[in-house]
C-alpha cells in the first residue's frame, strides 16, 4: 500500500498527489511513468511521473479527473493509500546536451514535461517552454517552469492568459522571429502533438512526442498500448512512451484512444461516479 502524503487541488479537473513510493523514487528518471490502481479490484491506470525526491522516497503524479478510475483517485485524500503504485515503467527520455531545447506543454501534459526541462536545465541546456490551456485556469505548473525556463511564453483558447490560440500559433511566431531550436519536446493532447509535428517537420526540427495509450499490463504483454511508429509497430509501455514525433502515426493513435470512451461513460453512471 502506499500512502499519499500530499493532495493539492490545481484546477478544476487537475489533481496533484505525492505518494510515498521509495523504490519508484530511487529508480525514476524523467519521462518513465508509473501504473497504478486505486483498489483491490481496480483498474489499472499509467500516469506520467511528474516530479520525484529521492530523499524522501515520494513520487508526484498529476492527473486529470477525466474517467471512471481518475474519479476514484480524487475520493482519496492525505493520509489515505493507493493499493498498487507500481514503477518505473517504460524508457528514460533521451535527454541530448544540446544548446537550446523548446518544450511544449498542453493541458495537463506540462506535468510529464516538467522533469525533462528540469533536467535539461541541470545539463546546462538553455530551455524555452509554451505552455498552452484552454483558460488561464488549465495553465499549470507556472512557477515551476518559471524557476528553470529562459523563456516562459502562454497560449490560452480564450485568450485569457498570453496568446489567444494554440501553442502552435506560439511556436509559428518564435519560429518567423528567428528563434533556432536543436529539438521541441511536445507533450499534450495527441492533436496538439501532430499540430506541433506539422510545424517542425518541414523544418527538419526533431521533435519528441509522448504517446499515452491506453495501457494494460505496462511490461509489453498484452498489446493494448500498440502504436504505430516509423512504419513498424511499438509497445508505448516498453518502447516508449516518448518517440520521434516525424513517425508517429497520429491518426491511429487516436482512433484507438477513444475505443471505450462509451463504456467507461456507461460504467461511471452505473457506480453513480
Ligand atoms: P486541452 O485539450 O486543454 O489542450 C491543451 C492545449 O493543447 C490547448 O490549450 C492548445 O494550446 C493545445 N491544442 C489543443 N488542440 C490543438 C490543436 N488542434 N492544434 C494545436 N494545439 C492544440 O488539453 P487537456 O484537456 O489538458 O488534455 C491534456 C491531454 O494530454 C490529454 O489528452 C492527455 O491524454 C494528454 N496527456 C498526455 C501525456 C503524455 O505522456 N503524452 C501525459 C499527460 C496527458
Ligand atoms: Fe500491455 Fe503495453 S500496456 S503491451
Amino acid at each position: 500500500m502506499y500512502k499519499i502524503v500530499k493532495k493539492k487541488t490545481i484546477n478544476s479537473q487537475v489533481e496533484l498527489m505525492v505518494v510515498e513510493a521509495p523504490f519508484t523514487a530511487r529508480k525514476c528518471e524523467p519521462g518513465q511513468f508509473i501504473i497504478l490502481r486505486v483498489n483491490e479490484d481496480g483498474e489499472r491506470i499509467p500516469l506520467t511521473i511528474a516530479d520525484y525526491d529521492r530523499e524522501a522516497g515520494t513520487v508526484t503524479i498529476i492527473y486529470q479527473v477525466v474517467g471512471y478510475s481518475t474519479k476514484l483517485l480524487s475520493k482519496k485524500q492525505e493520509g489515505d493509500y493507493i493499493n498498487d503504485f507500481v514503477g518505473p515503467l517504460g524508457q528514460a527520455t533521451e535527454l541530448k546536451k544540446h544548446k537550446r531545447v523548446l518544450g511544449i506543454g498542453g493541458g495537463v501534459g506540462a506535468a510529464p514535461l516538467y522533469p525533462q526541462i528540469k533536467k535539461l536545465k541541470s545539463m546546462g541546456v538553455s530551455v524555452d517552454v509554451i505552455i498552452g490551456g484552454r483558460s488561464e485556469e488549465y495553465i499549470i505548473l507556472e512557477d515551476q517552469f518559471k524557476e528553470i525556463c529562459d523563456n516562459i511564453y502562454f497560449a490560452t483558447n480564450d485568450g485569457t492568459r498570453g496568446t489567444k490560440g494554440f501553442v502552435t500559433d506560439v511556436l509559428n511566431d518564435l519560429l518567423e522571429k528567428g528563434n533556432k531550436y536543436d529539438e521541441v519536446i511536445a507533450i499534450g493532447p495527441l492533436i496538439m502533438m501532430k499540430a506541433v509535428v506539422s510545424v517542425t517537420k518541414p523544418l527538419n526540427i526533431p521533435t519528441g512526442v509522448s504517446l499515452n495509450p491506453i495501457m494494460i499490463d505496462g511490461t509489453g504483454m498484452c498489446g493494448g498500448c500498440r502504436v504505430t511508429v516509423g512504419g513498424e509497430t511499438k509497445f508505448a509501455c516498453v518502447d516508449g512512451p516518448d518517440f520521434d514525433g516525424f513517425l508517429v502515426d497520429f491518426d491511429e493513435c487516436m482512433r484507438r484512444q477513444s475505443y471505450y470512451k462509451e463504456e467507461e461513460n456507461h460504467v461511471c453512471k452505473l457506480d453513480g461516479i
